[in-house]
């Protein structure tokens, strides 16, 4: 199963760039950039996480990216998140940033999306992979931040494919930002929003998402199945979900592989991703492992999961037929290489 998931063509639509900040890299960051930090080893850093739910993450994640200042920076962290990719057969990927994490420590936007971009043109041009970029507004912050923020990215939006909503989801629902949105369609990108695990509203969450903001899918979104109708809605509407079996585990002690088989099965296109893998200590090979590990998966299973995310991506339908074809022929490739 190991090498079989490796070889898979994959996509990745759930991946926070800042996410992907290693130990190792932060501290090359904080020695370039003159910044001190709490901690002087990447294993003293490993040793600091300890997360048992999204506020305790947060406060690691944000910590971290403090490191990030220049154009360069940001550039150096995509192209390593890419080349980690590449190297787990991601083919294509939908890739998160939090520019407010940012702008609210002098960065300008500008260097952010500069470097993301740069390096999205490098690793298509050096690894073949190819990439979309997603906004997400801090859902924590205010509903004008966030509009300022998506006012501040018009003149990059040829650079953008959507946008999403993520961080602190407590008392923060998808309808503060409903006007954000509805603006952030009119100029033409598609919509996430995260509605992450057990929160306390996740359904009426869920529910604000399909009803007020039109969402064209969700990241995590599992409490689904906790609504018979909420699920029937979903499957309806063909809205997807970007789920991330390492990162659930931290706040629900399980791969969640029962509930992402429950969701292959009534019809929900569900997906595997890694959300932030160098918190989590695990990229989206690890995460496919060990969830067909705790769920006994099948190879089937496996690559219903795998077409799904090419089926959800924000690609068009012909680039989507020729990333769907590479599947099927690496399954039909792999079945007739094994001896039995
Ligand atoms: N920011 C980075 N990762 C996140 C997650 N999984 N949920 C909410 N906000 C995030
Ligand atoms: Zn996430």
């Amino acid at each position: 199963m190991r090498q079989f998931i490796e070889g898979l063509p994959k996509a990745e639509l759930h991946i926070h760039i800042e996410g992907t900040l290693e130990p190792e890299h932060c501290l090359e960051l904080a020695n370039r950039n003159g910044i001190a930090l709490q901690h002087n080893t990447p294993e003293a850093i490993v040793r600091s996480y300890d997360f048992n739910d999204l506020p305790s993450f947060l406060s690691a994640y944000y910590s971290g990216m403090q490191v990030l200042l220049t154009e360069q920076d940001f550039y150096d962290l995509t192209c390593r998140y890419f080349q980690k990719a590449a190297s787990e057969g991601v083919v294509y990927a939908e890739v998160f940033f939090d520019p407010q994490a940012h702008t609210s420590r002098g960065v300008d936007f500008e260097t952010v999306i500069s470097g993301i971009h740069r390096a999205q043109k490098d690793a298509r041009q050096e690894l073949g992979i190819e990439s979309g970029l997603i906004m997400c507004f801090l859902r924590d912050m205010s509903a004008e931040s966030a509009m300022e923020h998506l006012h501040m990215s018009l003149p990059y939006k040829h650079w953008i494919i959507g946008v999403g909503l993520d961080s602190d989801e407590r008392d923060n629902p998808p309808s503060k930002f409903a006007e954000v949105f509805i603006e952030a369609r009119k100029h033409g990108f598609r919509l996430t929003m995260h509605c992450d695990v057990n929160q306390q509203d996740s359904l009426l969450h869920i529910r604000e998402c399909l009803d007020q903001i039109g969402v064209d899918r969700i990241d995590h979104g599992v409490n689904v199945l906790e609504d018979e109708e909420l699920c029937l809605d979903l499957v309806h509407r063909g809205i997807g979900l970007t789920v991330c079996p390492v990162s659930n585990h931290y706040v629900v002690q399980s791969f969640t592989s029962d509930e992402i088989r429950s969701l292959i099965s009534k019809g929900v296109k569900v997906t595997v991703n890694s959300d932030d893998p160098a918190y989590f200590r695990a990229y989206i090979n690890e995460n496919f492992q060990v969830l067909a590990e705790e769920g006994d998966f099948s190879q089937q299973e496996i690559v219903q999961l795998t077409k799904n995310a090419f089926d959800i991506a924000w690609l068009s339908d012909d680039v989507k037929a020729v990333y769907l074809k590479k599947l099927e022929n690496y399954v039909a490739s792999f079945s007739s290489s094994v001896v039995i």
